[in-house]
């Protein structure tokens, strides 16, 4: 029995702690015939991308929890710890994404009851943590990390030893939590629960036993065959079988899915990185995407063809193409919309009119700023179109008509090759609202050798990044459609190789920017032949006459720049989806010359999933 420990006072600092600590993190159980241990290690290293700073296992063997943790990457830790070889075929693990607060071994997942029982792997943030951990503190329990998440074993002990029931106190124990979670429980009896709210949790069944992960990628090696569990849903697994009930106890019965098999295949295969492997993947993805979707992109086109208001929605990368599709939208589809990044858009979502339509964009399907949005959007009656990587996603779900990127998993944290699908597939949206204007289809063949041989300008986009690997700043400017492809290439710049870059409109250059930029600034520009030609150049020039250093991307080389990436010709239209592509890999390889790992950026995780 655990006694109080008299910590109160240091409590309110540390709560201030927890609030601001936001995870991003994958959790993964498996009971069934295999040694549980190796196969979490696995698990966990394929869900890496997910959330990287620390990472656990804990195992059931003869009635006994054994943990392991530490911090790092899964393989360091398990070369060090050898979590591997704890004993049993029954165990949960866990690996650990911070922006804020410690990354400790004791902060760490699992994190374990008094009598040591119980041990928990959590995602998400329990709210009322504070509230819980006083009563918890009160009744005796002693903590031993920081986290919100230890609340949830203290819990489970209190309320199975007052109900004397594992079923009975899992639910309690869920009722009880406020916030967006998901978590999973192993008991010293064998048995393995998952309870889940806000967060997503899956169950795999495979031939010789059972998955409960956040993340269908965890278990797609072992099994297709998955149960993708609704908000206060738990899921079971005692003796041989499984059982699910929700919160309040009551049976249900959840559909199994079939997950596509590709999602299985994931390796770096001849790449040095995911990251180089998704950018070159776009060869073929640009002419995948949408493909199979027509009747769904024709619906869609006829959706916003009848929609009174267009909203566009996303973060990061796919905010980005948001603000190409608004823009596609008014030059090609002769209609007005609107581009607003989700993370504002849920403060504003109330004050939209009731029958708009929404287009939320994102490759996981799982970022919580979008979901805050379409949530409240629907409550309010409007209809929502989505489109995404994960067709199994929440946003998927809760979508009116969701289109599928198709581009295959994208494992490097900044998004490339899904930013280029979910580009087409709003190219052919637009296409079939306005009767064909771009004509996307004839055209997709000279559009995949456009990348093909953009692609192969490794050895050009080597030298540039090289010779700018020194700069503090760097701006990349554009206008019109090209503006958006600046911020992205901006973003791919300060995500990949940690150098400040900033998007700018290259007219609004004159009112405030062109005051930073001297001899030490770098400013790629995007100049392509178009009816932003002329203006852009002029800006180009204004640049040079700072003693800047220049890089020009476009279709005619000029003496202004002291490098040209030359763009294939194509219909103008086209360029954005071009565009991006010597961005992606100027980051990729300033990453390279800047020591930084390309697929796993410091303090970003691929799937936000927390607000
Ligand atoms: C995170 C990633 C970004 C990504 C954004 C949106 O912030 O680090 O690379 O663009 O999420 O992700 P989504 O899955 O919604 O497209």
């Amino acid at each position: 029995m655990c006694q109080y420990n008299g910590h109160f006072v240091y409590l309110a600092i540390f709560n201030y702690v927890i609030k601001i600590t936001m995870r991003v993190c994958s959790i993964i159980g498996y009971k069934g015939e295999s040694l549980a241990a190796p196969l979490l290690v696995t698990c966990l290293q394929k869900m890496e991308y997910r959330g990287y700073d620390s990472v656990g296992i804990g195992t059931i063997n003869d009635g006994k929890v054994s943990v392991r943790k530490g911090v790092g990457r899964v393989e360091d830790v398990d070369s060090t710890l050898l979590l591997r070889i704890l004993p049993g075929r029954i165990g949960i693990g866990h690996t650990r994404w911070a922006t804020h607060g410690r990354v400790t071994e004791a902060n760490a997942h699992p994190h374990t009851s008094c009598n040591g029982e119980i041990a928990v792997v959590h995602n998400g943030i329990i709210q009322n943590y504070s509230q819980l951990k006083s009563q918890l503190l009160m009744k005796g329990h002693v903590f031993k990390s920081e986290t919100d998440s230890e609340v949830i074993a203290h819990l489970l002990e209190d309320d199975y030893k007052e109900t004397g029931d594992l079923r009975g106190a899992i639910s309690n124990t869920s009722k009880k939590l406020a916030g967006a979670f998901s978590f999973i429980a192993a008991f010293s009896d064998g048995t393995i629960a998952g309870a889940r709210f806000d967060e997503p949790l899956i169950v795999g069944i495979s031939k010789d036993g059972y998955y409960i992960s956040s993340d269908v990628v965890g278990f797609l090696n072992y099994t297709d065959r998955a149960i993708f569990l609704d908000n206060r849903d738990i899921v079971i697994l005692k003796g041989s079988g499984m059982e699910m009930i929700t919160f309040d106890g009551a049976p249900v019965v959840r559909p199994v899915t079939q997950v596509a098999w590709e999602f299985g295949g994931i390796d770096k295969g001849t790449y040095a990185h995911f990251t180089i492997k998704e950018i070159n993947e776009q060869v073929e993805t640009i002419v995948k995407s949408g493909r199979g979707q027509e009747s769904k992109i024709e619906e869609v086109s006829e959706m916003l063809k009848l929609a009174p208001f267009i909203y566009f929605t996303g973060s990061g990368t796919s905010y980005h193409c948001a603000l190409v599709a608004k823009n596609l939208l008014a030059k090609y589809g002769k209609r007005k919309s609107d581009a607003i990044v989700s993370s504002e858009f849920q403060y504003l979502v109330n004050d939209i009119e009731r029958d708009s339509v929404i287009v939320a964009i994102s490759q996981s399907g799982e970022t919580a700023d979008v979901l805050e949005v379409i949530k409240k959007a629907k409550t309010l009656g409007s209809k929502i179109i989505s489109i995404v990587n994960v067709p199994t996603s929440s946003l998927a779900r809760l979508s009116d008509v969701s289109i599928h990127m198709n581009c295959g998993p994208e494992i490097g944290v900044a998004a490339t090759k899904s930013f280029t699908s979910q580009l087409t597939i709003l190219y052919a949206i637009v296409d079939s609202l306005s009767g064909g204007v771009i004509g996307l289809e004839d055209q997709k063949y000279k559009l995949q050798n456009a990348v093909k041989e953009l692609v192969e300008r490794q050895r050009l986009i080597e030298q540039i990044a090289e010779e700018i690997k020194d700069v503090k700043d760097i701006y990349v400017l554009g206008r019109s459609i090209h503006y958006p492809i600046a911020l992205e290439g901006a973003l791919k710049i300060k995500e990949l190789s940690y150098v400040h870059a900033e998007g700018i409109p290259a007219g609004e250059l004159k009112h405030g920017p062109l005051a930073l930029i001297d001899r030490n600034s770098c400013i790629l520009v995007l100049n392509p032949n178009d009816s932003t030609f002329d203006d852009v150049k002029a800006n180009a020039h204004e640049i040079k006459a700072r003693g800047a250093s220049l890089i020009g991307i476009g279709n005619s080389p000029s003496d202004v720049y002291d490098r040209f990436i030359t763009i294939p010709e194509m219909d103008e239209v086209f360029y954005p989806l071009l565009e991006v592509i010597p961005f992606q890999m100027i980051a990729y390889y300033l990453a390279l010359e800047k020591d930084a790992n390309p697929d796993y950026p410091r303090n970003l995780a691929k799937s936000v999933t927390v607000k």
